[in-house]
C-alpha cells in the first residue's frame, strides 16, 4: 500500500479564502461565512444538487478564451485558438468554445462525436491522436474536419487512401516532435526525441514525412504542428520551439519548395494550482508566441504562417472547482488527520497519477482562516486515494463543503467508475444562474453497458 509522505514544508495558513486570488474563479467571492461563484452560493448547491459536484464558472471559461484570442489578433491577426477538448468536453462547453469564435482539437472519435452533435463547425477543428483508429479517420474524413494532424507515415498512407477512394481531399498537418523538453511533469512532456508523439527532426523522419506527404495523393500538406508539453511555465520553451520550427521550416523550403501556410503550436500554458505559482498570463503568453513568431520567420525570409494555438488547461482549470460532504474526521494522533470526502481518484485522479498539489477551502466557513493541517481522502479502496496532502484547512465537521479549486482541468475529463462510483455532474453557474450540462451519472448508467 501505498505509504502518503508528509510535505515538510506544509503548515496551517492564516491567511483566508480572498488569499487564494490567483487559483480562484473570476467571479469567486465571499459573502459572510459563504463562498459564491458565479453569483450562486456554492454550499446550497451542495445541498440541493449533491456532492460530489463540479462546478464551473461560465464567466471564467469566456474570458479566458475571449482573452487569448484578442490578445493574440491584437498582436498578429493570423491567429487562431483551438480549445483542446480532452481538457474538458461536454456539448455546452463546445457551443461555447463555438459562440466565443474558437477552434476545437478533438482527440478522439468520441471527441469528434460530442462536437457533432453540439453542431459545431467541422471546418474549425482539428483531429488528434498518435494511433488514431481506421474508423476515426473516417469519421473525421466524412465528417469534413478542418485539419487532421497526422502522427505517422501509416496514417498518412490510411488518409491518403481514404481520401482518394471518396474522390476527396483531407487537408493535414504533420505533428513534428520538436526536441525540446518543456520544465514540466515527466508525464507531461511530449515534444522530447523520445516520445510516442510525431516525426522526430534529427532522425529525418519529419524531412521524410513531408516528401511523402506532398506526394501523396488525396492529401493537402498545409503546415505543421507541435506540442511540447503541458502545464508549463517558463515560456522561452515556446519561443524555442519556434525557432527549432522555422529552421526545420527554413530546411524544408530549400529541400522541397514546400512553404509551410499553418504552424500550430500545440497547447501547454500553466497555470496557478496553488496560491504561491506564479503562472504566466494570457498577454504575456500572446506576446512571446507571437513575437516569437515574427522574429524566427523574419530572420529566414519565411511567409508568415496562420498560427494555431490549443490551450486546454488554461481555458478551464481554473474556471472549475469540486465540491464535497465531509463525511469523517479522522485524527490519528500525532501522524496526520484525515478528512475523509464522498468522492476522491473517481473524479480527481490528479494527486495520485502526478502529484497533483490543489488549494481547497470550506465554503461554509469561507471567511475564516484555515487554521489546521489535514490530507483530504477520497473514499474509493486504496491507501492513495487522496486528493490533497497536508493542506491548510478551516476547522472541518461532518457536513461541512469542502471546494477544492482549479479543477476545471482533466478532472471531469479522467474520471472513472472505480469501485463503480457514479461520476459527479457539472454544473455552469453565471450570473446568479446555475445551468446543469452533465448530470451525474446513476446506478442506471453505470449498468448500460450490460449484456
Ligand atoms: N494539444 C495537444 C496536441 C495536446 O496533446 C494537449 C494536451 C493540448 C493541446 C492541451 O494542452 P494544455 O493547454 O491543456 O496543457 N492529463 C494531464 C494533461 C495531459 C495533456 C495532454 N495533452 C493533466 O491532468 O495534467
Amino acid at each position: 500500500m501505498a505509504h502518503i509522505a508528509h510535505d515538510p514544508d506544509a503548515r496551517p495558513d492564516m491567511r483566508t479564502t480572498h488569499d487564494l486570488r490567483v487559483v480562484l474563479p473570476r467571479t469567486a467571492e465571499v459573502r459572510g461565512d459563504r463562498l459564491f461563484i458565479g453569483g450562486v452560493d456554492v454550499v446550497e448547491l451542495a445541498q440541493t444538487r449533491g456532492t460530489a459536484l463540479y462546478v464551473m464558472d461560465e464567466a471564467h471559461i469566456r474570458g479566458q478564451l475571449r482573452s487569448l484570442i484578442s490578445a493574440l489578433r491584437s498582436r498578429y491577426e493570423r491567429s487562431e485558438v483551438a480549445y483542446a477538448g480532452k481538457a474538458f468536453t461536454s456539448k455546452a462547453m463546445v457551443a461555447l468554445v463555438g459562440e466565443e469564435g474558437g477552434c476545437l482539437d478533438v482527440s478522439s472519435g468520441g471527441e469528434l462525436a460530442i462536437a457533432r452533435a453540439a453542431g459545431f463547425s467541422m471546418k474549425r477543428v482539428v483531429v488528434h491522436g498518435n494511433n488514431k483508429t481506421l474508423l476515426e479517420l473516417v469519421e473525421a474524413i466524412d465528417a469534413g474536419v478542418g485539419r487532421i494532424v497526422v502522427d505517422c507515415f501509416e496514417e498518412l498512407e490510411r488518409i491518403s487512401a481514404l481520401a482518394t477512394e471518396r474522390a476527396s481531399t483531407q487537408a493535414i498537418l504533420l505533428r513534428i516532435a520538436p526536441g525540446i523538453v518543456a520544465d514540466t511533469h515527466e508525464y507531461l512532456q511530449t515534444g522530447g526525441e523520445d516520445s510516442k508523439f510525431g516525426f522526430g527532426i534529427a532522425s529525418g523522419a519529419a524531412l521524410d514525412a513531408i516528401r511523402r506527404a506532398l506526394d501523396a495523393p488525396g492529401v493537402v500538406l498545409k503546415g505543421l504542428h507541435c506540442h511540447i508539453g503541458s502545464q508549463i511555465f517558463a515560456l522561452d520553451s515556446f519561443a524555442k520551439a519556434i525557432e527549432v520550427m522555422a529552421d526545420l521550416i527554413a530546411s524544408v523550403r530549400t529541400e522541397t519548395g514546400f512553404i509551410t501556410e499553418d504552424l500550430d503550436l500545440g497547447g501547454g500554458l500553466g497555470i496557478a494550482y496553488q496560491a504561491a505559482d506564479k503562472p504566466s498570463d494570457v498577454e504575456q503568453f500572446a506576446e512571446v508566441i507571437t513575437s516569437a513568431v515574427k522574429r524566427e520567420f523574419g530572420a529566414r525570409d519565411l511567409p508568415l504562417p496562420l498560427v494555431t494555438v490549443e490551450p486546454g488547461r488554461s481555458i478551464v482549470a481554473n474556471a472549475g472547482v469540486t465540491l464535497y460532504t465531509v463525511g469523517a474526521v479522522k485524527e490519528i494522533p500525532g501522524i496526520r488527520t484525515y478528512i475523509a470526502v464522498d468522492g476522491g481518484m473517481t473524479d480527481n485522479i490528479r494527486t495520485a497519477l502526478y502529484d497533483a498539489r490543489y488549494e481547497s477551502i470550506l465554503a461554509n466557513k469561507a471567511d475564516q482562516p484555515r487554521s489546521t493541517l489535514v490530507t483530504i481522502a477520497g473514499k474509493h479502496c486504496e491507501s492513495g486515494d487522496v486528493i490533497l496532502i497536508d493542506t491548510p484547512l478551516q476547522p472541518a465537521e461532518p457536513g461541512d463543503t469542502l471546494c477544492v479549486f482549479t479543477t476545471g482541468a482533466y478532472n471531469q475529463s479522467m474520471a472513472s467508475n472505480y469501485n463503480r462510483q457514479v461520476r459527479p455532474g457539472v454544473v455552469f453557474v453565471k450570473d446568479g444562474i446555475v445551468r446543469e450540462v452533465l448530470r451525474r451519472e446513476t446506478y442506471d448508467d453505470l449498468m448500460r453497458c450490460e449484456v
